[in-house]
């Protein structure tokens, strides 16, 4: 269970700014955006994923220091885990995103590997039961050939489900996941799920349950 005193650790002021800027950017960019077939995604609450990263490092114990980002937009949580000394990749099938996730990078001086791709294994397709779930239909080759990396190469996996596919990432981490592997999910507002894959099948190490 992550416990509701997450939200009493520590964020550095630092951090705390970018976080503030991050905000400021992605509001920006919907504002001006002219091309509405990218859809808009309300800014995850990254303070709590900040915090919740820093338990998940503090009490769980991981299989290796791969942190992989589906679909990270600005790169903004791809961004705050590298100050964890992890090694983090993200993927974004939308260049436009990526575009912004790399100004992050630089401005922020971070290490993070961005890639343009589809964060599906090809072939995990098949594991939706809705086929207009929005991370289906991307029209970008797959970014694990670009690394060189397949998902079970990676110890912690972090996604921001659109509403109702929260399931479907479950799935595809449950097939493809190395076992031991943990996957995070921001799944709205005071909820953050964490997940250990154990053999074939995830438990749930916890979730969030500020009041
Ligand atoms: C809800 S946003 C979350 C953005 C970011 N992870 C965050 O927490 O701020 C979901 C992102 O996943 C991307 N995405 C959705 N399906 C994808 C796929 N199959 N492959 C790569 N990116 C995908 C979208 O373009 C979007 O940027």
């Amino acid at each position: 269970m992550i416990p509701s005193s997450v939200d009493r650790y520590p964020i550095p002021s630092e951090i705390r700014l970018w976080i503030i800027d991050s905000r400021q950017r992605i509001e920006v960019f919907h504002d001006r955006w002219d091309r509405p077939q990218i859809e808009q995604f309300v800014a995850a609450d990254y303070e709590l994923v900040y915090q919740s990263i820093a338990w998940m490092l503090d009490t769980q114990p991981l299989i290796g220091s791969r942190f992989l980002e589906w679909g990270c937009g600005f790169a903004v949580v791809s961004a705050l885990a590298s100050t964890f000394h992890l090694d983090v990749i993200g993927i974004e099938a939308e260049t436009e995103l990526l575009e912004r996730a790399k100004q992050i990078v630089a401005d922020w001086k971070v290490t993070v590997e961005l890639v343009t791709g589809n964060f599906l294994p090809p072939g995990s397709e098949s594991l939706a039961d809705d086929p207009t779930l929005p991370s289906l239909g991307h029209q970008v080759a797959s970014a694990y050939d670009s690394i060189g990396l397949e998902l079970d190469d990676f110890a912690v996996v972090y996604s921001y489900p659109w509403p109702g596919e929260d399931d479907f990432h479950e799935r595809v981490f449950a097939n493809y996941a190395a076992p031991g592997a943990m996957l995070m999910q921001f799944c709205g507002p005071n909820d953050v799920r964490l997940w250990r894959k154990v053999g074939v099948q995830c438990c749930s190490a916890g979730r969030t349950e500020r009041q």
